[in-house]
């Protein structure tokens, strides 16, 4: 098999991510001389709550960086800035930006002068219930995750000393950073905090479905929704929950694990992405990917980690189909029973998962 160039190019920056940051919460166990305490970096305000709508669970929180007013209006900001990105074209939002429900539209994303990376950008709405991010998994935090983007170079293509650097040198950020985390030069490791702080703000829930599912509005569905929702949760139709995960007071619509439904198979049947096994080396994990939140799903397009389909109708003709085959396909994708009715009422569920998201998450 070709050897696979966008992964080549993800997980060198990420290398380079993982040494700057060796620890954001737990730094005790080392046996090696006891480093001043105040090299552990946290916010200095008071930590505030983030409100949750109907249908989400309290956003998980690490106990190392417990969100702030500061730190959150840092975060926003940095998110909507092109002076992260090497020519101070892009910025996080040109990637994931509310007018495409945080993600870009676009099958795979481009970043810095145009180049095309390999994957298409998932929403960053309610990534903050995410066990792991990224498709594949590969980082473990928001924290670790908010320093890839601005290095990979087919994203933003900042070296991150350059960043810190520019960072440094402007006219509000270092005073904003002060504010944020108390005295002391902007670092790699903050830039990363504030962002991930700003992200566990953007949810979105109190959809149709959460008032009708868990508001006791029976009017708030449709009743193709309604029969969508059937079909939805029934093992012997639609099966999606299996993955897509409805709990009794609130739904993430991701069981946070990994599988392979044969999404991006080239003309020769061969995966050209293999997914979690470019983490794991497991061969079962060959062509898996991390379950997507169905969230906001009508606004996100294309859909799947290459972007292959353009409908949810399209999608739901796939798991019609029982994916593509291959040898690590999920003992849980098959071929499905659906009329063309049903196939209607499944999309109409689906997009009856669009809900509000807080305005002061917005530019
Ligand atoms: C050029 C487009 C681009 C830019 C700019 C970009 N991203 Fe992404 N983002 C992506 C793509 C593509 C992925 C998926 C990559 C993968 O899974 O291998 C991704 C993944 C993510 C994820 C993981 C979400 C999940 O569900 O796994 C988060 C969170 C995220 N990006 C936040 C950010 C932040 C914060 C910034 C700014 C510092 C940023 N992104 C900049 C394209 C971009
Ligand atoms: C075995 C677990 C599993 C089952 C069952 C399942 N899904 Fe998925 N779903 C996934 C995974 C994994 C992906 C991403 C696959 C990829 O891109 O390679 C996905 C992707 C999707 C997407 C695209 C999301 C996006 O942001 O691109 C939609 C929509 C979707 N599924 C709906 C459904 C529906 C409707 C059903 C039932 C008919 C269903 N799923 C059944 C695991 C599952």
């Amino acid at each position: 098999m070709e050897p696979n160039h966008r992964n080549a190019s993800i997980t060198t920056p990420l290398v380079i991510l993982m040494l700057s940051v060796p620890c954001l919460t737990s730094c005790g166990s080392t046996k090696e001389t006891p480093k001043t305490p105040a090299a552990v970096v946290a916010p200095v305000g008071t930590p505030v709550e983030i409100q949750t709508p109907l249908g989400l669970p309290p956003v998980p929180i690490p106990p190392g960086n417990k969100p702030t007013a500061d730190t959150i209006a840092l975060g926003k900001k940095l998110y909507y800035d092109t002076k992260l990105s090497a020519d101070d074209t892009i910025s996080c939002a040109s990637c994931h930006g509310p007018a495409h429900g945080f993600t870009d539209g676009l099958p795979v994303s481009t970043g810095v002068g145009g180049k095309l990376g390999g994957r298409s950008a998932p929403t960053v709405l309610n990534a903050a219930y995410s066990p792991v991010q990224f498709w594949d998994g590969r980082a473990g935090s928001l924290e670790d995750q908010a320093g890839g983007p601005v290095a990979n170079p087919v994203e933003m293509n900042m070296p991150h000393e350059v960043v810190v650097k520019k960072l440094n040198a402007d006219a509000e950020y270092p005073k904003l950073f002060e504010k944020a985390f108390g005295p002391g030069p902007v670092t790699l490791e903050k830039v990363q905090m504030a962002i991930a702080s700003f992200e566990r703000t953007v949810i979105a829930g109190n959809s149709p479905f959460d008032r009708y599912q868990f508001g006791g509005d029976k009017k708030a569905l449709s009743a193709a929704a309604i029969r969508g929702l059937g079909l939805f949760k029934d093992p012997a139709k639609g099966n999606c929950v299996k993955c897509h995960t409805i709990e009794e007071k609130y739904a993430l619509f991701s069981d946070g694990k990994f599988h392979n439904l044969g999404v991006g198979m080239n003309a020769e049947g061969e995966l050209s992405d293999l997914g979690r096994y470019t983490q794991t080396k497991v061969e079962a994990d060959k062509g898996a990917f991390r379950t997507p939140t169905l969230r906001n799903i009508a606004q996100t397009g294309p859909y799947m980690h290459d972007g292959s389909a353009k409908t949810l109708r399209r999608v739901v003709d796939f798991y019609v189909g029982g994916g593509n085959s291959n040898p690590q396909l999920d003992k849980d994708i098959k071929k499905l029973e659906l009329s063309g009715r049903e196939r209607e009422d499944l999309v109409a569920f689906l997009e009856s998962l669009t809900g509000e998201v807080p305005k002061e998450v917005l530019p």
